[in-house]
């Protein structure tokens, strides 16, 4: 008999998603003739019993694949909802659609739901990790990272040079809510002079401190400070402002910090970069990251193999145990990982103590 496989996204979307669809239906269908259904809306479409066919010729419009380079997924995503309390019903749909396996695409808040929906059904289960976070353990890439970090580093390029025109501070808030990958990698590739990320908690002295030495030892007027939404004030810096996260922003409450303790002399905007990282056209190492995991997938349910997830290891593809991934995720920037050590060798702020005595002598 065919075997019949099921794929959906789940979670937040990214940049990628639709190409680790388009790689899975053409080697499922290619080399191993196995039929694919798209589950759409994660495991709302198992709920409701709902799935499309999806053929390599369909993918396929007068020669031009358009799932390589289409942000979002053609499939629909979820990342809110109380899968857990309908488990019956989403293992019923299971069943009712027939599937032998089920490819999932998710981070690792999808993963784990998926992980347990698989311990309940006995299925078949590969898990292909995707994340602008970057916060899933055991694999170097995941897909849509990458892509997030070009958007990012996009927008300081182009923020840098207004910021430079007029002499200002630019605030940039981005996504991380626990992990600050995204804010360290793309910060250190923007230039930013500033980085603030939930791993390491700032003092807001220690932020005036940095602005007033970039500008009185360094005779730059201007700075670029960026911040992930979930960055932590450390517990004995000084908090003047009212507003309040989440409601005012990480990044609106930063430049409230700074306006207080710089007494209104420096000129501050914020630019809050919100779902623009989520969306867009997936960067060339996505692509090639979502082919290479897809490719991989089919190979392993071919294999027999299942709860397993894909990943990048030491430059190529390997299977890890999807256990093993969950109970080490998600994946926090190490305060002493070299990225945060090079940051700091650059004189960026990454959290860390600035010297006093040199912001007051120069
Ligand atoms: O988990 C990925 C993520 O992009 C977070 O960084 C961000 O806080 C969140 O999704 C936003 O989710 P939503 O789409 O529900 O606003």
């Amino acid at each position: 008999m065919q075997k019949r496989i099921g794929i959906l996204t789940s979670g937040g979307d990214c940049p990628g998603l639709n190409a680790v669809i388009r790689a899975v239906v053409s080697h499922a269908t290619l080399t191993y003739d196995w039929q694919v259904l798209g589950i759409p809306y994660a495991t709302r479409g198992l709920l409701e019993q709902k799935a499309i066919p999806l053929s390599f010729h369909g993918l396929d419009l007068r020669g031009i694949d358009p799932l390589l380079n289409m942000g979002g997924t053609i499939l629909g995503s979820i990342n809110k909802g109380d899968t857990l309390a309908q488990i019956d019903n989403i293992l019923k749909g299971y069943k009712a659609l027939e599937l032998s396996a089920l490819i999932g695409i998710g981070g690792d808040g999808s993963l784990a739901i998926l992980n347990e929906l698989q311990t309940k059904g006995d299925w078949q289960f590969i898990a292909i990790p995707k994340t602008i976070d970057n916060d899933v353990a055991l694999t170097e890439r995941v897909v849509g990272f990458d892509t997030a970090v070009n958007t990012i580093v996009d927008s300081l390029n182009r923020l840098t040079f207004t910021a430079a025109s007029h002499d200002r501070v630019m605030i940039v808030e981005v996504m991380g809510r626990s992990a600050g990958h995204l804010a360290l990698q793309a910060g250190i590739a923007g230039g930013a002079d500033i980085i603030l990320i939930p791993e390491i908690p700032y003092s807001i002295k220690d932020v005036c401190l940095h602005l007033q030495q970039l500008r009185d030892r360094w005779g730059r007027k201007f700075a670029i400070v960026v911040v992930a939404e979930g960055a932590k004030v450390a517990d004995d810096s000084c908090c003047y402002t009212s507003c309040q996260t989440p409601s005012c922003g990480m990044g609106q409450y930063i430049a409230e910090e700074i306006r207080n303790c710089s007494h209104n002399q420096l000129d501050i905007r914020v630019s809050v970069l919100g779902h623009i990282q989520r969306g867009g056209i997936p960067s060339a190492l996505d692509r090639l990251v979502a082919t290479a995991f897809g490719k991989a997938a089919v190979d392993l349910l071919a294999a027999g193999e299942t709860r397993k997830m894909v990943a990048w290891r030491n430059g190529k593809v390997e299977a890890v145990p999807l256990e093993m991934v969950l109970d080490r995720s998600p994946l926090h920037v190490d305060p002493n990982d070299y990225l945060v050590q090079t940051a700091r060798a650059l004189g960026i702020y990454v959290g860390n103590k600035v010297d006093v005595s040199v912001a007051l002598t120069s």
